[in-house]
C-alpha cells in the first residue's frame, strides 16, 4: 500500500504493532473524546485563501526561542520509542535532525538523553537542538539530577509538563493489562547516575502537590529556557508569563489526561490573546495535515508539536519512516501555504481562517 499521508502511516503501524502497543500509543483517557476531538477540531475549521499574490514557493523556516527550524514543527515528547522500533529514540533523533526539526525527548524515553543528543549531532554540525521534557519529581534531588543530565548532555531547553498532577486513566492499557515495559526496555533517564551495579530505574512519580512556586525552584536550578507544556487556560498563561516561563505549549497531552478537555486548537486563541506576544506559544494535539499546521499558525502558534504520527513512522520503518512522515507533512504544509497565498510563516495570519457567514473574525 502506498503511504500517502499520516493517516496511512497509522494504518500501516497498526497492522505491524502488537495490539497492546498500538493501543498504548493510540489511546487516550476514558472515552477518548478529547483524543478524537483534537483531530476533528482541525477538520471542522474552514480556510479562506488569497490569490494572485505573486509570493512564489513558500519558505517554511521559523525561529523558536532562538532556535532556527526548517519548518514550524517540533517532535512532541512521547514515551518508550523502542516499543515502536528497536532503534527507538535514536532513529527519531536522526530523522528529526535530518528534517531540521527540534525534538523534545521524554523523561520516559527508552534511550538516555546523552545518546539522543549524540544521535542528532551525528547527522551534521547544523543539527537542530534537543530539548528535554521533565516531570518534576517530588524528590528535588532526583529532579536536579535530571536537569543536570539534560544540561550536560547538551540540551538547549527544558519542557516541564504541567498537565500531569496525576496519571490519566487509560482504559485500553487497563484492558490489555499493559502495565510494565517488556524485558530489556527501561526508562533510561530514570536510572540513577553512579548507581554502580544497581541499575534499576526509579519510577516516574506524578505529584499533585506541584505549584507555581516550583517554577521558581526550577528557575533556580537551571539557566536553560523553561517551556511549560500543558497550559490550556488563559489565566494560567498569564501566570506563566508573570512567573518567568520562557514559552508555553498549549496541549491536553493528546487527550491522555483529562478526558472531555476541549480540543487544543480550540483552546489556543484565548491563550495567545492572554500572552500578548510576550513569549512564544506552541500547540500540539491532532496535527495530521499540512492544513492543520497552517490553522495553528493562523491562530497564533509559532510552531506545532507532533506526537503519535512520529510513532507511526517509527513503527513502519525506523529512521526512514519518521523521515517520511516529516517529509509528507513538510510537503503538505508547503502546498497549503502556497494555495493560501502565503510565502512565509509570518504571512500565515488569521486572515486565512474563515469564520462563517455573519460571524466576525
Ligand atoms: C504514546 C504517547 C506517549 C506520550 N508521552 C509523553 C511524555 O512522556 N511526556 C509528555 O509531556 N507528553 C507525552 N505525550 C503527549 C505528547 O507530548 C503530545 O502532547 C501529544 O501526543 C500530541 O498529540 P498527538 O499525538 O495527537 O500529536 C505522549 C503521547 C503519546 C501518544
Amino acid at each position: 500500500m502506498a503511504l500517502l499521508n499520516l493517516h496511512d502511516y497509522e494504518a500501516a503501524a497498526r497492522a505491524l504493532l502488537r495490539r497492546e502497543i498500538y493501543d498504548f500509543f493510540a489511546g487516550g483517557a476514558c472515552d477518548e473524546i478529547t483524543a478524537g476531538d483534537n483531530v476533528r477540531a482541525y477538520q471542522r475549521m474552514p480556510l479562506r485563501y488569497r490569490v494572485l499574490r505573486g509570493g512564489g514557493t513558500a519558505d517554511l523556516g521559523q525561529t523558536v526561542l532562538g532556535e532556527t527550524l526548517q519548518m514550524p514543527v517540533v517532535i512532541a515528547p512521547t514515551a518508550f520509542h523502542r516499543l515502536a522500533h528497536p532503534e527507538g529514540e535514536l532513529a527519531t533523533a536522526r530523522a528529526a535532525a535530518r528534517a531540521g526539526c527540534l525534538m523534545i525527548t521524554s523523561s520516559a524515553a527508552t534511550t538516555a538523553v546523552e545518546d539522543v543528543v549524540a544521535a542528532a549531532r551525528s547527522t551534521g554540525a547544523d543539527a537542530p537542538p534537543i530539548w528535554f521534557q521533565l516531570y518534576l519529581q517530588p524528590d528535588r534531588g532526583v529532579t536536579a539530577e535530571l536537569v543536570d543530565r539534560a544540561e550536560e548532555a547538551g540540551c538547549s531547553g527544558l519542557v516541564w509538563t504541567v498537565d500531569s498532577p496525576a496519571f490519566g486513566r487509560r482504559e485500553r492499557d487497563l484492558r490489555n493489562r499493559f502495565v510494565d515495559l517488556p524485558d530489556g526496555l527501561l526508562c533510561a533517564n530514570m536510572v540513577p547516575r553512579g548507581a554502580g551495579g544497581q541499575r534499576r530505574p526509579r519510577d516516574i512519580e506524578f505529584d499533585p502537590g506541584l505549584s507555581w512556586d516550583d517554577l521558581d525552584w526550577l528557575r533556580s536550578a537551571t539557566d536553560l529556557p523553561i517551556v511549560l507544556k500543558g497550559i490550556v487556560h488563559p489565566q494560567d498563561a498569564r501566570m506563566a508569563v508573570s512567573r518567568g516561563a520562557d514559552g508555553i505549549i498549549v496541549s491536553n497531552h493528546g487527550g491522555r489526561q483529562l478526558d472531555t478537555t476541549a480540543a487544543s486548537i480550540d483552546l489556543l486563541p484565548a491563550v495567545v490573546a492572554a500572552v500578548e506576544g510576550r513569549i512564544p506559544v506552541l500547540v500540539d494535539g491532532g496535527i495530521r495535515r499540512g492544513t492543520d499546521v497552517v490553522k495553528a499558525l493562523a491562530v497564533g502558534a509559532c510552531a506545532v508539536g507532533l506526537g503519535r504520527p512520529i510513532l507511526w513512522g517509527l513503527a513502519v520503518d525506523g529512521e526512514e519512516g519518521v523521515a517520511a512522515v516529516l517529509e509528507l507533512l513538510r510537503d503538505e504544509l508547503a502546498l497549503a501555504m502556497v494555495l493560501c497565498g502565503c510565502s512565509s510563516v509570518a504571512e500565515v495570519t488569521r486572515d486565512v481562517l474563515f469564520f462563517g457567514p455573519g460571524v466576525a473574525p
